[in-house]
């Protein structure tokens, strides 16, 4: 990702040391203070933006068990297909039977349009799949082709198999297509071969790329589950956000729907079908491919702690105002046993009913579920009120599980400070607090932690981001903004405990929400200038905070501190200090760091500054140009550190404007 160069950081040098006085950034190398959590920077995935069918779930085809209630969304059939309903599987019983159009020169046949398009590469593999069966005993034949409807007159085929179905009885059959042409807007097109005397029936008609992240079959494409790893992320938040809730309790999420083989997971209306005034998708829906196994698989695999979020019985509140939409608290049981059974899936021995089903699946050992969050942003007394008896009912059975409230989707104001003190009377572990907004609010919000209450429940931020104002959408400007307020979080990493931007991903043709960390289409994606912001705390998180002021007080930014955000870190595993400052003015700024309270005997013998910068703060990556706004790591003359005086060193940088910094000073051996 980074690019390294070995030269002096010559910036304005002599400028810098005659103007250092008024920017003098003090750390005190020899107070380490409190551990850095593991879990301090994560993920927050939601289905939104099509992120999980449509995106990081690889499954290409759209509607693939005809179960959105227009049986046939994303399908265009001819000749003679009828829809079914007493399929193989209990909980998707619909499926097709193709018979003879009964004429010598017309085809029965269908056809699927995936998500925006099914897009293929040529020579790559892919695995089709199919239920079928011949319901008359006779085999019959089927062909199978990855076609480019746009080429010339007639339709282009770029490849084809033919199936044989030779069974009575349903059959999963599959074969690998692989095209000699690239196409980003194809179709999957299956018709009977003449003579087509024989119906043949067809359930859950599937294709996925052969590569897939870990090669899992029901997987996840391979370009976005790889920036979520490179992350190196401490915690995974999912599967939302508001879907979690459901616009009724009918299409809340159900972690239940979701597991089990993936032919009889049944679908969900998505809560992100609609959004006023940006966009309506009427045929978004999810097919649970990606249910719970797979956030749990995915965590493990990208090393963060899975951070499960269940309904507390209450719908999205903003769009459900009446009181009857809601769960009586007297009829939460079968709620609050979801949310025991699923600590069971995730940490259960083999012997127990979910945790079985975990073995099952391919999962033997226990995912070591830690955290789960019960209730997305919800709010008013009914919050509380249903929580209650689920923490009630989780520190019985399992004492040692960490729950996460929430203050509501407000940063502050009457339900915001309603909240915080509910959830410390009802012992929550920590509160997830949801923030979206303008420059203004970030700029003021550096010491947002620093007088926060230290003996109540630790903070998630658990969705955040800068919304521009009048401009809501990713630009170089958000990710600075959001560079500098993180360093408020680092800066009390002792209430802090975990921090999520939001939303992570989203499809270039079907998004519902800006801005997101990452942007793709059918086949490349590029991370933000905030993705970046967020790898460059991920990667440089330290062990431990460090105390540090700027002339004396924190550096939040503040009016008199010249518009620098700044934090310092020491990670003791690998012996280096890490001081990130964010200039957010618009001009150069010296800045003096001083190393205080050296041991004597102590040296730097290695710093690196990495920097984060856009000469235009509306810039963003775009799929053309995925590499616009990237971090530059350089290397520094450990020399011009100057001598140790008093057991510190001092290092003179000069701030470029609108631009994150990254540094780090090594001990050496
Ligand atoms: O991230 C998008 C939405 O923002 C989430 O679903 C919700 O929790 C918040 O309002």
């Amino acid at each position: 990702m980074t690019h390294k160069s070995s030269l002096l950081l010559s910036l304005g040098l002599s400028t810098a040391l005659s103007l250092a006085a008024n920017n003098v950034f003090t750390v005190q190398t020899d107070k380490p203070g409190a551990p850095i959590q593991p879990t301090m920077y994560g993920l927050f995935f939601e289905d939104i933006n099509y992120a999980a069918d449509g995106g990081l779930y690889a499954e290409m085809i759209k509607n693939r068990s005809f179960e959105f209630p227009q049986n046939f969304a994303a399908w265009v059939t001819y000749g003679d297909v009828k829809l079914q309903n007493d399929g193989p599987f209990e909980r998707n019983p619909h499926y097709v039977r193709l018979a003879s159009a009964g004429h010598n020169d017309k085809h029965t046949g269908l056809e699927n349009e995936g998500f925006f398009g099914v897009t293929y590469k040529k020579g790559e593999n892919y695995r089709f799949s199919v239920w079928a069966r011949s319901p008359q005993g006779k085999a019959a034949k089927i062909r199978v082709e990855l076609e480019n409807p746009a080429s010339m007159k007639n339709s282009q085929v770029d490849a084809k198999k033919e199936i044989t179905i030779d069974s009575k009885e349903w059959k999963k059959y599959e074969v690998t297509l692989t095209p000699d042409k690239d196409c980003s807007k194809g179709k999957l097109r299956i018709f009977l071969v003449k003579p087509d005397t024989t119906p043949v029936d067809l359930e859950h008609i599937s294709l996925f790329p052969e590569k897939t992240w870990q090669g899992h079959k029901n997987g996840l494409r391979v370009d976005l589950a790889q920036k979520l790893a490179d992350l190196k992320p401490g915690i995974f938040r999912f599967p939302g956000g508001c879907i979690v809730e459901g616009t009724d309790l009918d299409t809340r999420y159900q972690w239940k729907n979701t597991v089990g083989p993936v032919e009889n997971r049944p679908v969900n209306e998505n809560r992100w079908h609609y959004t006023f005034p940006h966009r309506f998708y009427p045929d978004y829906y999810q097919s649970g491919g990606l249910g719970f196994y797979e956030y749990f698989l995915l965590s493990e695999e990208i090393g963060a702690e899975p951070l499960p979020v269940l309904s507390v019985g209450l719908v999205c509140q903003f769009q459900n105002h009446e009181e009857s939409a809601h769960v009586p608290v007297n009829e939460l049981q079968p709620y609050i046993q979801d949310a025991l059974d699923l600590i069971e899936f995730a940490n259960g021995g083999t012997d127990t009913k979910w945790g079985a089903l975990r073995a099952e699946m391919g999962h033997a050992a226990p995912f070591n579920l830690k955290f789960i969050a019960i209730g997305n942003e919800q709010w008013g007394p009914e919050y509380p009120e249903h929580l209650e008896p689920f923490v009630k009912a989780i520190r019985k059975a399992y004492p040692d599980i960490k729950i996460v409230g929430s203050s509501g989707p407000d940063s502050e104001g009457e339900q915001f400070d309603y909240l915080w003190p509910e959830m410390k009377k009802l012992g929550a572990d920590l509160v997830d607090e949801h923030f979206y907004r303008p420059e203004k609010w970030f700029l003021a919000q550096g010491n947002r932690y620093d007088n926060y209450d230290r003996k109540g429940p630790k903070v998630f931020a658990g969705e955040y981001a800068c919304h521009g104002k009048g401009k809501k959408w990713n630009h170089f400007n958000t990710a600075l903004l959001e560079a500098a307020f993180m360093t408020g979080l680092e800066r009390n990493a002792d209430i802090v405990h975990m921090a999520t931007y939001a939303p992570l991903f989203a499809h270039v043709e079907g998004w519902q929400w800006r801005p997101d960390m990452i942007w793709f289409d059918n086949s490349e994606s590029f991370p933000t200038s905030s993705y970046y912001v967020q790898q460059l705390y991920s990667l440089n998180k330290g062990t431990n905070v460090l105390p540090t002021n700027l002339n004396g007080k924190p550096a939040a930014g503040n009016e008199d501190q010249n518009g620098l955000f700044a934090s310092a870190v020491v990670d003791k595993n690998t012996g280096e200090y890490i001081v990130k400052v964010a200039n957010t003015s618009s001009t150069v700024q010296p800045f003096e760091i001083k190393l205080a309270g050296l041991k004597k005997k102590e040296t730097i013998n290695s710093l690196t500054v990495t920097t984060l910068s856009s000469a235009d703060p509306d810039a963003e990556n775009s799929l053309e140009n995925p590499g616009l706004i990237m971090p530059l790591t350089k290397e520094i003359d450990p020399a011009s550190l100057g001598a140790k005086v008093k057991n510190a060193y001092t290092y003179n940088a000069s701030l470029e404007p609108n631009t994150f910094y990254v540094f780090k000073f090594k001990k050496a051996e």
